[in-house]
């Protein structure tokens, strides 16, 4: 398909250059307090390309005007470059992973509380997946253990989604239908998880590149977000992980990506398949 585009709109070898990004980027920050500055540029200019193709903008000139003019496509933008694909126990390995082995192990030691942050949780997928399998399968650890799951994303839209919890049947493609029949109840054509489960997740504005204040915790999911900013950021990010991890915590990185750089040192490999880390 991409054969009979102009070359600049490849999306695969976008011709955006690094002027165009950053006027891009001024426009996001003044007018939608969104900074661009952490993310991968390959990547940005991949998802900017998406939307010029969308808008028919065959010159980079022609869209910057446009997200001048237009207040709903400077919207478009920003929530095209914050991806929100999730579904309830993606990887399901993963979570057959902490049922078997992971979460029996760290129960043992009879935590007093087990506080779980999902960062970049989209709509809450991955926090009440973890939810669910506690409410399942920890009854017993879940009334022991003052249990708190906390998830935050950048995208305020996302989140009261999350709140909401109302799902279309593919994002529960890999819930049973066990658990579907017993965890959610029609909502039109949809499915609205039911509030005992809700109860249990919180959901926090906030941006992944801000995470100095918050208090410790016992375990961080963060899966499919790390992939969208530079090799750098990815090392502050996993520092600001490891502070945040108390010791013994669990760190859940999953399959698309990886622990790098020296913070390495402060944690052992549980599990290499599903990338499941221990804060030493
Ligand atoms: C692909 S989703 C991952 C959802 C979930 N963790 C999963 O694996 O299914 C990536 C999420 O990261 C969020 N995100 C992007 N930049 C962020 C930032 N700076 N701080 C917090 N969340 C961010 C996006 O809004 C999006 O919801």
């Amino acid at each position: 398909m991409n054969g009979s585009l102009p070359a600049h709109m490849n999306v695969d070898q976008p011709l955006i250059s690094d002027d165009d990004l950053a006027e891009i980027g001024l426009l996001l920050e003044t007018r939608r307090n969104f900074s661009i500055v952490h993310y991968k540029d390959k990547y940005l200019k991949r998802r900017i390309t998406l939307r010029m193709r969308a808008c028919r903008c065959l010159e980079t000139a022609a869209y910057r005007t446009l997200l001048h003019q237009s207040e709903s496509e400077l919207d478009t933008l920003k929530k095209g470059l914050t991806i929100h694909v999730s579904h309830f126990f993606r990887n399901p390995s993963l979570f057959e992973k902490l049922r078997t082995d992971i979460l029996p192990a760290f129960f043992q030691q009879k935590p007093p509380s087990f506080k779980i942050w999902s960062l970049g949780c989209a709509g809450g997928e991955e926090a009440y997946s973890m939810a669910l399998l506690l409410h399942e399968q920890f009854p017993q650890q879940l009334e022991e253990s003052h249990v708190e799951i906390c998830a935050m994303d950048i995208d305020g839209d996302i989140l009261l989604s999350g709140e909401r919890a109302v799902y279309q049947q593919e994002r529960l493609k890999e819930v049973s239908p066990y658990l579907q029949k017993r965890y959610f109840t029609p909502h039109g054509a949809a499915w609205q998880l039911v509030p005992d489960i809700r109860s249990m997740v919180t959901f926090h504005r906030m941006s992944i590149m801000n995470m100095e204040s918050l208090e410790p915790c016992q375990m961080v999911l963060c899966r499919n977000t790390l992939i969208y900013f530079s090799r750098e950021e990815q090392e502050k990010i996993l520092r600001s992980i490891a502070q945040l991890l108390s010791p013994g915590g669990i760190l859940v990185l999953g399959k698309s990506e990886t622990l790098t750089g020296n913070i390495r040192r402060h944690f052992n490999t549980l599990c290499p398949v599903e990338r499941i880390y221990h804060r030493m």
